[in-house]
């Protein structure tokens, strides 16, 4: 589903020195399943993920969703595809917080759409979270419920693609396994890419992806 080729990324560009956060590379992923990158802090983890859902647009190569080159497309068509094919988690929850939990999934969704309402208390009870705390702001929450909120939210419009970048690296462990578990079970349909520096959290994946200094030292694909 997706083709990365030749890839780079430089920050920075008007300093004579160039930092390439992404040093060209290639890189295929399957249509589905629990992909994890790994590396240390600044190894470009997060670019990576950032380029592949159009958050970022690299300097050079191209990235093939589909067949199609996505670092090419209109604005238009990049907030289409972030709505409509995309999901993301990131460290820290962005949970709006005069808004309830059921409110914060539903807040990305179609107005219009008469499930949402009923699919994302689904999702929120998947998840664990107890009927009487669908209403609760998060401020009211713990730390992994307010996560499992914003996994919720990513889940809503059933994407075909979840961006997670360090999503458990403000839970403990029991919590962080929690949102593990809830994301395999989410990638045996879709695809799910987990960015971490934490290895103890991706004994399931299907692929690992391990980063160093802007490129990709190695592959371990368990498909
Ligand atoms: N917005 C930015 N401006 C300048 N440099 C950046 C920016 N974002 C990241 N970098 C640099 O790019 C490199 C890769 O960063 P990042 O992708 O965030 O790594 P990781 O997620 O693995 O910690 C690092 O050296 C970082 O300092
Ligand atoms: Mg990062």
């Amino acid at each position: 589903m997706f083709e990365v080729k030749n890839i780079s990324m430089i920050y920075d560009m008007d300093t004579d020195e160039k930092m390439y956060a992404l040093n060209g590379f290639d890189l295929k992923l399957p249509d589905k399943g629990l992909i994890g990158i790994i590396g240390p802090s600044g190894s470009g983890k997060s670019t990576l993920m950032y380029c592949l859902s159009t958050l970022k647009k690299p300097t050079e190569g191209s990235v093939l969703y589909n067949g199609k080159d996505i670092t090419q497309i209109s604005d238009k068509e990049r907030e289409n595809l972030r709505k409509n094919d995309f999901g993301f988690v990131f460290q820290k929850h962005y949970l709006v917080p005069y808004m309830n939990a059921l409110d914060n999934v539903l807040v990305a969704g179609n107005p219009k759409d008469k499930d949402a309402v009923s699919r994302a208390k689904q999702h929120l009870s998947d998840l664990g979270l107890k009927e009487r705390e669908f209403k609760k702001k998060p401020a009211k929450l713990s730390g992994g419920q307010c996560q499992r909120v914003a996994i919720a939210r990513a889940m809503s419009n059933d994407p075909k693609v979840i961006f997670a970048d360090e999503p458990t690296a403000s839970l403990d462990h029991e919590n962080a396994f929690n949102v593990m578990n809830i994301l395999k079970k989410y990638s045996e349909n879709r695809l799910v890419l987990v960015v971490t520096h934490d290895k103890s959290i991706l004994n399931d994946v299907d692929m690992l992806i391990e980063m160093w200094d802007g490129t990709i030292s190695d592959v371990h694909d368990r498909l």
